[in-house]
């Protein structure tokens, strides 16, 4: 039986937009001839003017961060469903959110969310990203507070991987392995996965290694992520990513890519951050591995239209980046409307940091992301 194309691990990109450009400029042809309205959400094809669009015949996928209590608001699952092609669980994969109850409980995971987005994703023909099978936050009390000895907690986290994979196998084709788990100074972040208690694979980045064996082992065909903040530009931070897939790499260590989320201020608006994030990028391109752009806001500190076109400048300067470098195969933002944005929660008094507005008006930043894909 013939694998749908979203559902192919190499190439998510190519296929689709070879066959889209024909189905596309076929349907125009029909849609200017009959003067009706072009195609809409929930076609197979991309509406005229859309990102994911503009990224037909790139390297890039555009995608978004989701969740599905938003999917009934029918803005939301319009612009979702019509502007990118790729989509990804705000929240609703991570430890907590997938496997609240222990697995002595008889109904230990609960894939209701996911489910709906992939089920969305599906009837718009994206793809799903998965995030996050190992992260130091969002881990349920009942791991935290059940007193596990570091092998209860291995067979926990193998089981979890095991299962999650498993469900999403030939639906999710990337999997975020391993979030955050570096401190800024490229020490490892202390964790209940990593030596509180840890789950006994020793020091440094062994558990790493393990949960990616893990992984490959539970679905061989989903493409593996490490992903982590503030690993932009070359610092401490990236050193140590690069230094430990570097070694991954050489060991045969089963790893595909490297997510670098990032969420930023109009402070990375500076010509040698971003040529430090360009380096960075050409490093770890050079290592064999596929990069992506994987969580992308521009938070402000207010929506004067100052701001906003600085904002805008930046966004298409990033955009350029990976446009600029072949092996960034997604850029992806976190949420798309600031209607439903993380960043005034953790921010405080910083906000409008994505595409679209409040009230699901394109901002400048948009047409910057489009020129910068279109170009
Ligand atoms: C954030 C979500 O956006 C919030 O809704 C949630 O309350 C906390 O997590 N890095 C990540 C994401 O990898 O999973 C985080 O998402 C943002 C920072």
């Amino acid at each position: 039986m013939m694998t749908p194309w979203f559902q192919r691990k190499a190439k998510a990109d190519s296929i689709p937009s070879v066959w889209l450009r024909t189905v596309t400029a076929l349907l125009f042809g029909m849609v200017l001839q009959s003067g009706a309205a072009a195609p809409q959400t929930g076609t197979a094809v991309p509406a005229a003017g859309t990102l994911r669009q503009a990224a037909e015949g790139r390297h890039i996928t555009v995608g978004t961060a989701a969740a599905s209590a938003y999917l009934a608001e029918a803005d939301y699952a319009a612009t979702l469903g019509s502007e990118f092609s790729q989509l990804q669980a705000e929240n609703e994969m991570k430890f907590g959110a997938i496997h609240p109850r222990p697995d002595s409980d008889p109904n230990p995971y609960n894939f209701k969310g996911g489910d709906a987005l992939v089920a969305f994703a599906q009837s718009h023909t994206m793809v799903v990203r998965g995030h996050t099978l190992i992260w130091h936050n969002n881990v349920p009390d009942w791991v935290k507070n059940g007193g596990y000895s570091a092998p209860q907690l291995a067979e926990i986290l193998h089981g979890h991987i095991k299962t999650v994979m498993t469900h999403y196998a030939s639906k999710v084709y990337a999997w975020d392995v391993v979030n955050e788990a570096f401190n800024d100074d490229g020490t490892m972040r202390h964790t209940v996965w990593y030596d509180q208690p840890g789950i006994g694979a020793g020091r440094g980045t062994k558990y790493i290694e393990e949960a990616l064996r893990w992984a490959h082992e539970a679905d061989p065909n989903a493409k593996l992520f490490y992903n982590d903040y503030d690993a932009e530009m070359i610092n401490k931070k990236s050193d140590a990513i690069y230094k430990m897939v570097r070694d991954f790499k050489k060991r045969g260590v089963p790893l595909d890519g490297v997510g670098f989320q990032t969420h930023v201020s109009l402070k990375f608006e500076d010509p040698a951050k971003l040529a430090s994030f360009a380096k960075n990028l050409e490093r770890f391109a050079k290592l064999g591995l596929e990069l992506q752009i994987t969580e992308l806001d521009i938070r402000l500190n207010d929506s004067s239209a100052a701001a906003l076109a600085a904002q805008a400048k930046l966004y298409g300067e990033i955009t350029t980046l990976c446009v600029q470098q072949s092996a960034c195969k997604a850029l992806q933002t976190w949420g798309f409307t600031d209607k439903h944005s993380w960043i005034p929660g953790f921010y405080k008094g910083q906000g409008w940091a994505l595409l679209w507005d409040e009230k699901y008006q394109k901002k400048p930043a948009y047409q910057a992301v489009y020129d910068a894909l279109a170009r």
